[in-house]
């Protein structure tokens, strides 16, 4: 696993969900307290791109049928649904490890 530099720490902003790129995969990386969280862009559910998503806590719901993963582990803690219809996520959302070094922030992929 190579450690990729994707933003500053200023590049930030507290409860935002920003796009960045490392060795091609498209992520997404937001701050939740001290703590900074990198994951796969696309949704596991239909592929929705999560950076247009809101945070609840430490995890993101995605806009498009509102699933909802935790953004330590990736596990599912909300299942997609269309109006009444359940529906079901194949898989975890993916997510990456994230160090600080200096001011710059490197996510593991
Ligand atoms: S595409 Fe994300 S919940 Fe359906």
């Amino acid at each position: 696993m190579d450690y990729v530099r994707v933003a500053s720490l200023a590049d930030l902003g507290m409860g935002q969900i920003m796009p960045v790129e490392a060795a091609g995969v498209k992520l997404l990386l937001t701050q939740v307290g001290a703590t900074i969280y990198a994951a796969d862009r696309k949704c596991p559910h239909l592929g929705f791109n999560l950076c247009r998503g809101s945070l609840e806590g430490a995890a993101v719901v995605c806009p498009l049928h509102k699933a909802k993963f935790d953004l330590a582990t990736g596990v599912i803690e909300r299942d997609p649904k269309l109006l009444f219809i359940n529906m079901k996520a194949k898989t975890g959302l993916k997510v990456y490890p994230v160090k600080v070094l200096d001011q710059d922030v490197f996510v593991g992929v």
